[in-house]
C-alpha cells in the first residue's frame, strides 16, 4: 500500500499534467504535515525495521541449521529464483533506503541540506536535479528497482501463504495480482528516474 501511494504522488514528478510540480508538491507537503499521515509514518517505519531484523534472523537461522552440509544435489522443491534470493533482494532494498532516506527525508528533518519551496523542502528540484544530472544515482536507483522486482515477487503471494490465507480458487488470482503488482509498480518507479535520464532538465 505504502508504495501504491508513494508512486502514486511520485508519478507527479513526470509531465502527466500541466501543472504536475505543483500537484507534487502539495501531495508531497499533505503527506508530510496531516495528522493520521505522521501516524502512518511511524507504524511504516516500525513495520519495516521489524520486517527487515525477522528476515535477517531467519535467514541465519535457516543458514545455521543447514551447518557446514550442501546438498549434493540442488533443491527439488518448487522454488523461484525470486523466492531463493529474498535475503539479497532484501539486504539491496534495505541499503537503498537508507541512501534514499539520506537524498530525502533527512532534508526534511532538516539534517540534511536542501532547496525549499514555500518553506518546504522542494523534493520536486532535489529528484529532478538528481535524476537529470547525476548518472551514477539515477543508475543505482534504476537497478535497485529492478531489484525489488525481484522481492516482491515472491514477497505478495508468500505475505497470504504465511497468514494461511490459501483457497484453490482465490490463490491463484492473488498470485496473479501479486506478479502483476510486482512488476508494474517498480516499473512506475523506474519511468522517473529513466524520463530525467532521457529529457535531463537544466
Ligand atoms: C523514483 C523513485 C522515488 C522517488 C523520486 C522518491 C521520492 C521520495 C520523496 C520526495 C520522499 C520524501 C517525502 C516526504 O517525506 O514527504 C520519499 C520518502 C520515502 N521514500 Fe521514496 N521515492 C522513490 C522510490 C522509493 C521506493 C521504491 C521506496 C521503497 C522501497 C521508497 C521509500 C521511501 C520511504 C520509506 C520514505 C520515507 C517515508 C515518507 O516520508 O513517506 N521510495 N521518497
Amino acid at each position: 500500500m505504502f508504495l501504491l501511494v508513494h508512486l502514486g504522488i511520485n508519478l507527479f514528478l513526470l509531465p502527466i499534467t500541466p501543472d504536475h510540480r505543483e500537484t507534487f508538491l502539495l501531495a508531497a507537503e499533505f503527506m508530510s504535515t496531516f495528522p493520521p499521515m505522521k501516524v502512518m509514518e511511524i507504524v511504516l517505519f516500525g513495520g519495516f525495521i521489524i520486517h527487515a531484523i525477522y528476515g535477517i534472523i531467519v535467514q541465519l537461522q535457516n543458514w545455521a541449521s543447514r551447518g557446514s552440509q550442501k546438498y549434493k544435489s540442488g533443491s527439488k522443491t518448487n522454488t523461484t529464483v525470486a523466492s531463493q534470493t529474498m535475503i539479497y533482494s532484501g539486504i539491496i532494498v534495505l541499503l537503498f533506503l537508507a541512501l534514499h532516506l539520506y537524498q530525502f527525508y533527512f532534508v526534511k528533518l532538516g539534517l540534511v541540506d536542501g532547496p525549499m519551496h514555500d518553506g518546504h523542502p522542494d523534493f520536486y528540484t532535489i529528484a529532478v536535479h538528481m535524476f537529470s544530472h547525476d548518472m551514477v544515482f539515477t543508475s543505482i536507483y534504476i537497478l535497485v528497482f529492478v531489484v525489488l522486482i525481484f522481492h516482491l515477487l515472491h514477497a505478495f503471494q508468500s505475505a497470504f501463504q504465511t497468514l494461511g490465507w490459501n483457497h484453490p480458487t482465490y490463490t491463484p488470482i492473488v498470485k496473479a495480482i501479486g506478479v502483476i503488482y510486482a512488476i508494474v509498480v517498480p516499473l512506475g518507479f523506474i519511468a522517473i528516474p529513466l524520463y530525467y535520464m532521457i529529457n535531463p532538465v537544466s
